[in-house]
């Protein structure tokens, strides 16, 4: 594959002091093997989520009370007998829009402006650059310094919309320790709901943001021992933010597509008491 015409007025490898080489690349492995996973990965997931969004159907189990995370909270006269754990805050829906349409946004932007999510998208959609020593195709490159990529800038205050995010899964995952008769029950839907929002918590606070609220802007750790302790856990999990991001993904989509088989009646929850 040959290199963009050089103008002489590019920048990157292509200016004008940058030495001139024909090839776009000249790795020799399969650099674009990594790329094209990424977009494999989260087209996939784009796709599930937004039809499960739209369907309205299998989202709730009256039986355990178990609610799928992608349509919690469910604040609308729309939503079935006993999902709207949070009351109604607004009346009917129509179809095209999504009971789940109060958080979406959020949950959305939190993972577009994601650190991890840029390196990852930037590299397999915008091609800035695919791989490590592979050519972008781009003549010019502005990083995130002006519209429309200055917007990441946002991320942070997506961050505190996750928390209360996460809150409120929490709280979905507790309220699901019901019986069929009532009191307390317990089943495989459970274990999973459960860990999905462990896991939700664990890539929530693992964010770059939680990182800098924690132990940003400190001059002397020795002066917070408290702030320094939490920051040292949060930069621990922090390494793992990437395959949390990932985790998180499959968990979501295992959460919602095992409420869908229980809501449906496809199949039956594996029920350990009650
Ligand atoms: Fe990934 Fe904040 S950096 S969620």
């Amino acid at each position: 594959m040959s290199a963009p015409a050089d103008n002489g007025v590019g920048t990157g490898v292509r200016a004008p002091k940058r030495a001139r080489i024909a090839e776009r690349t000249l790795r020799t492995d399969r650099w674009w093997l990594q790329p094209l996973l990424t977009v494999l990965g989260l087209s996939a997931f784009i796709i599930y989520a937004t039809v499960r969004s739209f369907v309205r159907t299998a989202y709730w189990v009256p039986d355990y009370h178990y609610l799928t995370p992608f349509y919690s909270p469910c604040l609308s006269t729309s939503c079935v007998e006993g999902s709207s754990h949070f009351g109604h805050w607004f009346g009917d829906l129509p179809g095209f829009i999504p009971l789940g349409f109060v958080v979406l946004p959020f949950l959305l932007g939190f993972r577009l402006t994601c650190y991890y999510y840029r390196k990852a998208y930037y590299r397999a959609v915008w091609f800035s650059p695919p791989a490590c020593a592979v050519a972008e195709p781009h003549a010019k490159y502005t990083g995130e310094t002006r519209l429309p990529l200055i917007i990441q800038n946002v991320h942070r205050y997506f961050f505190y919309v996750a928390l209360i995010v996460s809150l409120v899964n929490t709280y979905d995952a507790i309220t699901a320790f019901h019986g069929k008769t009532g009191g307390f029950g317990f089943g495989l839907g459970n274990i999973i709901l459960l860990g999905n929002v462990i896991l939700l918590w664990a890539y929530t606070l693992s964010c770059h943001s939680c990182r800098h609220v924690t132990g940003g802007r400190l001059k002397h750790f020795s002066k917070h021992p408290v702030r320094y302790w939490i920051w040292t856990q949060v930069t621990k999990l922090n390494t793992r933010h990437m395959a949390l991001a990932w985790t998180t993904l499959g968990t979501l989509v295992l959460t919602d597509f095992y409420v869908m088989l229980v809501a449906s009646g496809a199949i039956s929850d594996l029920r350990f008491v009650n």
